[in-house]
């Protein structure tokens, strides 16, 4: 598969130029990495508008994903989630049919909140009852019964999957109860871009999702920010007439030109023997976590790549056994009262394995404090007192969370990772929200102002 952001850019470096454009390093290196960062120049394209080498590339991708078109962003998945969600808006007819509502999963990411801020959207949640922080599975007959509890009708259904557990949600089933309602479904894959290339494919967009978000960053090669927004062959005509200028409309105008080369470096990466080497890994991750396992580890979560441990069923915390890993020259991707989350990918070398079997050892040792009881799960849906874009915009300020009984949340205060909202734009503080937020250590809270 080529490569033309890069050869172009490698030309472009090699040609001696004289830079009398940005950025302003002209090529020096300060960091290593600024003689390949380039500007939109002459032949280098323009992200917003292709016809040259990014629109060469994106074809590389959408032919690897299998898509109707992947759009490439160098602003993360946050970025795809809020074209998506414009998308998804566009042809709503406000004036008739009020602010639009989209039915959503409720560990959504704070992205998501603001997207719903920006394009003025009523959310309504889907509350399973084995919901936690962090998951949030939703059954085929949970969102059936959601559509029947509407009073209008949704313009999209948006979960995320997998989750920050490594929970993943059954999207085909889901995808066949939108398709009932002719309502699409949209899909946070932040975590699962990988999953196309498993054997076979567990992606969303081959599952049934409309359309989807992939961090390429997370999983896959690829530097922070690279993401894909894909669109799939039977989303409606506008997703992909108008994508890119849904991306366009949030992004900024100066993309990063590494993160687009890192994009274009991945398809041919993917093209050749990762298959292959992701099954490997995918197997060395199963061996660890039986092994685990028979030491005594309960582990959550299905996906291939992750493992996650519940460490308050071992009798500790998750912040205990992440601190025993960090001993052990071992840095985890997250952890809390109750789950460490270790991801995986083929860039990981054995040791890499062997270091978290060693540190993690047995189960039955005395690796720090526990976890005293505690329910994590709201035991009601917080109450809506205004709507998210007013929440979101209005005046706010920061206060103890000890001060916060019956005021409204401004902007959710999540940390990140997970940056998944206890108390989302527009909803009450009660007791059991305070709660929950102490629980997880959060200590000042952003309310609507008084
Ligand atoms: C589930 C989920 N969605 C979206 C995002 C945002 O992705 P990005 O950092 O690529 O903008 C994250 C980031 O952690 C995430 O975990």
């Amino acid at each position: 598969m080529d490569t033309p952001i890069c050869d172009f850019v490698n030309r472009y470096h090699k040609s001696g130029v004289s830079r009398l454009h940005m950025p302003g390093h002209k090529g020096n290196a300060l960091l290593g990495c600024e003689p390949l960062d380039i500007t939109e120049v002459a032949g280098a394209d323009e992200l917003y508008e292709p016809q040259g080498i990014i629109a060469q590339s994106e074809q590389n991708a959408t032919a690897l994903f299998g898509t109707a078109h992947t759009f490439y962003s160098t602003e993360g998945s946050s970025h795809c989630i809020r074209a998506m969600l414009r998308l998804a808006t566009e042809q709503w007819d406000t004036a008739k049919d009020g602010p639009p509502l989209i039915l959503a999963a409720r560990n959504a990411h704070k992205a998501f909140i603001t997207a719903a801020a920006l394009l003025d959207l009523d959310i309504a949640w889907l509350w399973p009852q084995q919901q936690s922080l962090c998951s949030c599975p939703v059954s085929a007959q949970q969102l059936k019964q959601a559509f029947a509890a509407q009073t209008r009708r949704p313009c999209a259904v948006y979960v995320t999957s997998p989750d920050y557990l490594g929970g993943m949600q059954d999207i085909a089933a889901l995808a066949v109860v939108c398709q009932s309602f002719g309502v699409p479904l949209l899909v946070d894959n932040a975590h699962g871009a990988y999953l196309r290339f498993l054997r076979p494919s567990q992606h969303p967009i081959g599952l049934g999702a409309t359309a989807c978000c992939d961090s390429a960053h997370k999983t896959l090669p690829v530097l922070t920010g690279g993401a894909y927004l894909h669109i799939s062959t039977t989303a409606p005509q506008n997703y992909t007439a108008n994508a890119r200028q849904a991306l366009a409309l949030f992004g900024s105008t100066s993309p990063s030109y590494l993160v687009l080369q890192s994009l274009d470096a991945a398809n041919r990466y993917l093209a050749m023997d990762y298959p292959a080497k992701l099954a490997q890994c995918a197997e060395q991750v199963a061996l660890l976590t039986a092994q685990l396992q028979q030491n005594g580890w309960v582990v959550a979560g299905q996906e291939p790549l992750k493992l996650t441990l519940n460490a308050a069923a071992a009798g500790t915390t998750g912040y205990a056994v992440a601190q025993k890993l960090r001993r052990a020259a071992v840095e985890c991707e997250y952890a809390d009262p109750y789950f460490v989350v270790l991801m995986f990918a083929p860039g990981n070398k054995q040791q890499d394995f062997q270091r978290a079997y060693e540190a993690l050892g047995q189960v039955n040792y005395n690796i720090g404090q526990q976890l005293q009881p505690h329910n994590n799960t709201l035991q009601a849906p917080p109450v809506q007192a205004m709507r998210v874009r007013n929440a979101m915009l209005a005046p706010h300020e920061c206060i103890e969370i000890e001060q916060a009984l019956g005021r409204v949340c401004g902007s959710p205060m999540v940390s990140c990772p997970p940056a998944i909202p206890i108390v989302s734009s527009g909803e009450l503080f009660g007791e059991q929200e305070i709660a929950l937020c102490r629980f997880y250590g959060v200590q000042k809270v952003d309310v609507v102002a008084k």
